[in-house]
């Protein structure tokens, strides 16, 4: 199938005056992909309120849909983050008659493959330029393992094929790469197994799939281990009963606005329901570390995970050592951090960034060339990034290439409000992947991007 091409939308950010304002961003990009993903799997209907109607999430709902869930709005035609799944059970996928497109996104396809790997059917998966390009083989490595089988492009790229295991094998499995991703897919194909699969991750990574596995009423066991690694085991076979999920605030999205309030001076913005999931909240804690005034407010639970309202006013940012062990707990966030760290005054180094390389785009590359252009010091050494800032205004004035990749653009916009020449970013239709509404919150605040 040809994917659907649009011509590239380009957008301008320029200096702007403070950003001032209390927003909500939209449902964690994480958690929607995993709400429709186990509702699929339960019996009965799962209510969701507050999914990210990006289309990456979308991508998800789509295959489900394909694969003989039935995943749509709560009322139809209205896009208001309510949603119902009704599911068909762990073993009730049915073979789609056509190919999976999952678009621009990651999570779709290794969480979906491991969904498909212990189910007797045949799927054939593709997603667009850039999901083409990522590495598979961390999934279908494992997955092989269990019994499923695979036809894939060179350096096991997509599109593949994937036939499902007739006869799974539990497996317990170390992850050679910190990544949720893997390890979700793993646990998922573990569903339809019989017997205790298991995943030992070295670094621990985002837990979303593990908290909601237990939402649903699976059985799974968490070990820490010594060396700060984490067995984490699924018994095959369980029940999933249909429970409601409350998707809070991608902590993700909430980067870009926290950062353009702590880089445009005189910015006070307030940011409601965000998730402050331990393993997500690594950049809040680089940036305390920077120097940035930022308050956690009305700190609760949602839904099974911890939610704050976060307030974040502009000031001086000094720069940061970030270690590599921090890496997993914000590896989206790098792209943003690194923005922060233009503003910063002093040596920001970001270590252990290998991961970036792999992402929508080579996001280490990315960041450094771009930042270049627009006229800040920095290097990539190895997998380290070091940027230099001397906390006075940057020069900007420069057109960035994203690459399809949603982080690159808005990173990039951001920067551009704190610039004395204008940002361009190549495209912003990639935004729309996790954060539709990121364009018309940030003019709500008073950015200028045109
Ligand atoms: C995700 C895990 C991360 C992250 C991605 C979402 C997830 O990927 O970058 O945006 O939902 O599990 P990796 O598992 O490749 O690190």
């Amino acid at each position: 199938m040809a994917h659907p091409t649009s011509p590239p939308s380009p957008m301008v950010a320029q200096a702007s005056g403070p950003l001032t304002g209390t927003i909500r961003v939209p449902g964690d990009k994480s958690i929607s992909h995993r709400a429709l993903m186990l509702g699929a799997l339960a019996i009965g209907q799962t209510e969701i309120t507050g999914l990210l109607e990006g289309e990456d999430v979308l991508a998800t709902a789509a295959a489900l849909n394909a694969l003989g869930a039935n995943a749509t709005p709560a009322e139809k035609g209205r896009r208001d983050g309510r949603w119902t799944v009704d599911g068909i059970g762990i073993g009730g996928l049915v073979e789609p008659d056509d190919l999976l497109d999952l678009g621009n996104s990651g999570t779709s396809a290794r969480l979906l493959l491991g969904m498909l790997a212990t189910h007797p059917i045949t799927a054939f998966v593709t997603g667009d330029a850039s999901l083409r390009r990522r590495p598979m083989g961390r999934v279908v490595e494992p997955l092989s393992r269990i019994g499923a089988r695979f036809v894939t492009r060179e350096g096991d790229r997509l599109a593949l094929a994937v036939n499902g295991a007739i006869t799974p094998i539990p497996i317990s499995y170390r992850l050679p790469v910190p990544s949720a991703q893997v390890k979700s897919s793993v646990l998922l194909a573990g569903l339809n197994t019989p017997g205790a699969t298991t995943v030992v991750e070295p670094q621990p990574t985002r837990d979303h799939t593990e908290r909601m596995l237990r939402h649903f009423g699976a059985s799974v066991a968490i070990e820490p281990e010594d060396g700060g690694s984490r067995r984490v085991t699924v018994q095959g076979f369980p029940e999933l009963a249909a429970a409601p999920i409350i998707v809070p605030g991608d902590p993700s999205s909430a980067a870009f606005p926290l950062v353009a309030a702590l880089i445009v001076a005189g910015s006070d913005v307030t940011i409601e329901g965000v998730g402050i999931n331990p393993l997500r909240a690594g950049l809040l804690e680089c940036l305390r570390e920077m120097g940035a005034d930022i308050s956690l407010l009305h700190r609760r639970e949602e839904g099974g995970e911890p939610v704050a309202d976060l307030r974040a006013r502009a000031g001086a940012l000094t720069g940061a050592d970030i270690p590599a062990e921090r890496a997993p707990r914000m590896i989206d966030e790098y792209p943003i951090l690194a923005v922060a760290a233009a503003c910063a005054r002093g040596r920001t180094v970001m270590r252990g960034l290998a991961e970036l390389r792999v992402k929508e785009s080579d996001r280490l590359s990315g960041i450094a060339a771009g930042l270049d252009s627009c006229g800040v010091s920095v290097a990539v050494d190895g997998d380290t990034l070091i940027v230099d800032g001397d906390g006075g205004p940057l020069r900007g004035g420069a057109s960035i290439a994203t690459n399809l990749d949603h982080r690159i653009a808005m990173a990039f916009l951001v920067l551009g409000l704190a610039c004395r020449l204008p940002v361009r970013i190549d495209d912003a239709a990639p935004i729309a992947t996790s954060f539709p509404s990121f364009i018309g919150l940030m003019k709500g605040l008073g950015a200028v991007i045109v």
